[in-house]
């Protein structure tokens, strides 16, 4: 089949496209640089052949460069959406309205299924992101295309915060740290999207293969540092009273900083897939960290 997969530079996308070719599939990359497939890619996601693959350059934000990113395409697979930089854009600019402009382009040219990445129990909280996502899946299941949704818990490459956080001997959670979920490493997720992508339509809401507290996962991060296993837990109303004012400064870390807080508090786990573990991870992170090599 023809697919393309959006957000191809990305963490979870690099791992999609490499997924795809490995299973024999045609893919085509929507990226905005070319020149960074060849590079590492963030948290040691891989390289991307650029003669694997079909490439067309284009912007979300900018519909007149979509045009023509969906002919002869028979999926859409959109990793796509703005997480730790802004580039001077709102959640809203990329993950509704950049994802809007690619669905339009999709059901322009017929193509058979789109297929989106959420974030599971995206319902429960308010924060600007989850907003975008939700209001992106709305339009989604109202288009005249089948769809997959895929909801996963967070990623293995997000997880690494805490574990920076460990290095310095210190952890800060915010509630009482009892709050579970199953985290996932970008290779397992992209097997999970690319079987249902091909295979399935609806909802899928997916983890990693083992659940924990976010106390497990802070003290598995300070003794993969070597460091005592303490740590502390702080209220969430302060934090969102400073995320609150932060919005009139630096409204796309406060968003983040919301994001975080409320999914701390709250339990995250979906379907158990995959069998990336996370405390291996953690050291392969760790020792790439100081060595500047990733084994
Ligand atoms: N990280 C998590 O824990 C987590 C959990 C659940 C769901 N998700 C969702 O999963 C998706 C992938 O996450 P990720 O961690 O792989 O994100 P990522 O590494 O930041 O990758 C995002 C991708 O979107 C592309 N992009 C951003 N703005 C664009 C635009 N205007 N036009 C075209 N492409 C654009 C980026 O391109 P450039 O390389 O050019 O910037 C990059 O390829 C996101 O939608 C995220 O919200 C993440």
């Amino acid at each position: 089949m023809n697919i393309l997969v959006a957000g191809a530079t990305g963490y979870l996308g690099r791992y999609l496209v490499n997924t795809l070719l490995a299973d024999g599939q045609q893919v085509r990359v929507l990226v905005r640089d070319a020149s960074k497939l060849t590079g590492a890619g963030p948290y040691h996601s891989p390289k991307i052949d650029p003669n694997s693959v079909d490439v067309f350059e284009g912007d979300l934000t900018k519909p007149a460069s979509l045009e023509g990113v969906c002919s002869g395409i028979d999926v859409v697979i959109s990793a796509a959406g703005l997480t730790r930089n802004s580039y001077g854009h709102s959640f809203h600019d990329v993950d509704y309205l950049g994802n809007k402009h690619l669905l339009e382009e999709a059901e322009r040219a017929g193509v058979q299924k789109f297929t989106y990445i959420h974030v599971l129990h995206g319902e429960q909280t308010d924060a600007g992101i989850l907003k975008a996502k939700i209001k992106f899946c709305e339009e989604l299941k109202q288009s005249s295309l089948p769809s997959v949704i895929i909801r996963p818990t967070g990623y293995y490459s997000d997880l690494t915060n805490v574990l920076d956080l460990a290095a310095s001997g210190w952890m800060f959670l915010v509630g009482d740290g009892q709050a579970r979920m199953n985290p996932i490493h970008g290779k397992d997720l992209a097997a999970f999207t690319v079987h249902h992508a091909l295979h399935s339509t609806g909802m899928f809401d997916v983890g990693g293969p083992r659940v924990y507290t976010y106390d497990e996962i802070a003290l598995l991060a300070l003794r993969v540092h070597g460091k005592k296993e303490r740590v502390m837990h702080l209220p969430a109303q302060p934090i969102l009273v400073i995320a609150w004012l932060l919005k009139y400064v630096q409204p796309h870390k406060a968003d983040l900083i919301k994001f975080f807080v409320l999914s701390m508090l709250t339990d995250g786990i979906g379907e158990r897939f995959g069998d990336e573990d996370l405390e291996t991870f953690f050291h392969q992170y760790a020792q790439s960290e100081e060595s500047g090599e990733w084994t």
